[in-house]
């Protein structure tokens, strides 16, 4: 059993992520900034959760909008200044919020000094901290190895006359974790933001960064009609065995670990992984076979399983088979880099969604805007910011649908920018959803029936009731096209039933429930006892049950 003898922030609160270039602009030049952010703390309190985590705000040439680091170790005038972080840090604080970075460890900026240093000669002392490889004797690639992001992972140095990795864009060098020159730069940088108060870390593609030391080439894979790689093109032709996931990145996940621990008695540190991994055992040894790398990998298998409770279920049964006692789960719904939950699922479902992610057990993240149920935007072809579809040609593949400036108010512009809100240039960087005149924070705060409230009293709910943070999970059976599951912590027991069906569908809950009706996603039957052992769900409807 864990131990929960002590209150633990990420294990028992819910994480929200903030992309900052779209929170909230106060400076008027249509991107938003850390001033944004602080000036915004009180909703994350007013809506309930406990930790933010921020995508990169650091000095970038924004080639991957800050992905592609030229400086971990200050603030890109865009978005503030250091000062303007440690400020955010302490109003956090006194809110009694978490702080979580983005940290880019597999790749940094082609501008980035290192990078600069790198390819200016083959000796350079910071040549080999980079991947650096001799073309094969016909001057081809020395294997073949995609970018994510489309193309050859190896972009050609004339001057020096080799090849360097790059798993996604050309302007994001590989950096080489097998240098330990690299690893405790990178080290210093986890210490440099640790030193400021920082709470932990989200590590982007986490496994990535290491890769075969023989640099073999990958193997074809057969296509699947399933696939989740699938529009990612040429990129899904390939079994990824050799340029990502080698388990040298065991070692590295122990040694960060240690570091983060270190600074355990002034308040425990966190490191979360991107780790698109689907494979549940593979993906669970990111927590290390003693509970000594990563506190979790980000867990993106609900959004994989697609939106039917027999696969949602099927998803939820694995990690729970699969994770030792030790181990705490996670759920993840929605990021910068996936289509909006109301858009994929339908807006009705986010309801149920938000029902199923902030009740299963395991830390939810939830994804800005997602509160207030905002679409993703239809982004006009030349409009189109995101480098994956502009380089891959794969338009399906944008992910500026779901990065649009938050919405605010049904005023213009949405309140995103003072710029757009006086009806002047520049326009936000990104255009805000015209549903903005009533899906906005404003609107639904009032609204004592919206989705935006329906978030806050469940995330209240949840924050009171210790079954649902820290009880067991236990599926029952029930109709198909439902999810029944108990969360059980001592004699405390809260039931949740999901009806993922456009039909209405009569659940039988156990006899020994009090079944007394906590919460609705239509937010109209708290405290409606169940009778006769049987609850009556109506289409698209999910309910709390104590
Ligand atoms: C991660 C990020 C994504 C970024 C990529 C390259 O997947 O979430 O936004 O483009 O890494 O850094």
């Amino acid at each position: 059993m864990p131990d929960f003898s002590y209150n633990c922030w990420w294990r028992d609160g819910v994480i929200y992520q903030v992309y900052p270039r779209s929170f909230k602009d106060t400076t008027g030049n249509g991107v938003g900034d850390l001033q944004g952010i602080i000036e915004n703390l009180d909703h994350l309190v007013d809506l309930g959760v406990d930790a933010l985590w921020i995508s990169p705000f650091f000095p970038s040439p924004m080639a991957d909008f800050g992905y592609d680091v030229s400086d971990y170790t200050d603030v890109h005038p865009l978005f503030g200044t250091l000062e303007t972080m440690e400020r955010l840090i302490e109003a956090a604080h006194d809110r009694r919020l978490r702080v979580v970075l983005d940290f880019v460890p597999n790749h940094s900026s082609d501008q980035h000094p290192w990078f600069i240093e790198s390819r200016s000669s083959r000796d350079n002392p910071k040549r080999d901290w980079y991947v650096w490889c001799d073309a094969k004797p016909d001057g081809s690639a020395p294997n073949n190895w995609l970018s994510v992001f489309g193309g050859s992972a190896w972009e050609w140095d004339a001057a020096t006359g080799q090849y360097y990795l790059h798993s996604f864009l050309n302007e994001q060098p590989d950096l080489n974790w097998r240098h330990e020159g690299v690893k405790a730069a990178m080290f210093d940088v986890l210490r440099f933001w640790l030193d400021r108060g920082v709470d932990g870390f989200r590590i982007d593609v986490a496994h990535y960064i290491m890769k075969d030391p023989e640099f073999r080439d990958n193997p074809a894979r057969p296509e699947s009609p399933e696939d989740f790689f699938k529009p990612m093109g040429e990129y899904a032709t390939q079994d990824h065995l050799y340029d990502k996931g080698h388990p040298d990145v065991h070692g590295v996940f122990q040694e960060m670990r240690t570091l983060a621990d270190s600074y355990n008695a002034i308040g425990e540190r966190f490191l979360a992984g991107e780790i698109h991994i689907f494979d549940v055992a593979e993906w669970a040894a990111y927590y290390g076979r003693a509970g000594d790398e990563l506190h979790f990998p980000l867990n993106f298998g609900l959004i994989k399983a697609g939106w039917t409770a027999e696969a949602i279920r099927r998803s939820v049964d694995a990690l729970e088979a699969t994770i030792r006692e030790g181990d705490w789960p996670n759920y993840v719904l929605g990021n910068h880099d996936e289509p909006r939950l109301a858009t994929r699922y339908g807006e009705v479902q986010a309801r149920v969604a938000a029902m199923l992610l902030l009740t299963l057990r395991g830390t939810p993240t939830l994804y800005y805007g997602d509160e207030i149920g905002m679409l993703d935007v239809a982004i006009p072809p030349d409009r189109i910011q995101d480098p994956w579809p502009l380089r891959s040609g794969i338009l399906e593949i944008n992910r500026d649908p779901c990065r649009t400036p938050m919405q605010w108010t049904g005023g213009p512009g949405a309140g995103f920018s003072p710029a757009a809100a006086e009806g002047s240039v520049p326009e936000p960087w990104l255009p805000v959803h015209p549903n903005h005149t009533h899906v906005n924070v404003e609107h639904q705060q009032a609204d004592p029936g919206s989705i935006y409230n329906f978030y806050r009293r469940l995330l209240r709910l949840r924050r009171d009731t210790p079954a649902l943070v820290r009880g067991s999970y236990r599926p029952i059976e029930s109709p198909a096209g439902t999810f029944v599951y108990l969360r059980e912590l001592d004699d405390a027991r809260r039931l949740v039933a999901l009806n993922f069906t456009d039909e209405p569908k009569l659940i039988r809950i156990p006899t020994d429930l009090a079944g007394r009706l906590e919460i609705s996603t239509e937010m109209d039957r708290a405290g409606e006892s169940v009778a006769g052992g049987v609850l009556a769900l109506r289409r698209h409807e999910a309910c709390l049950l104590s």
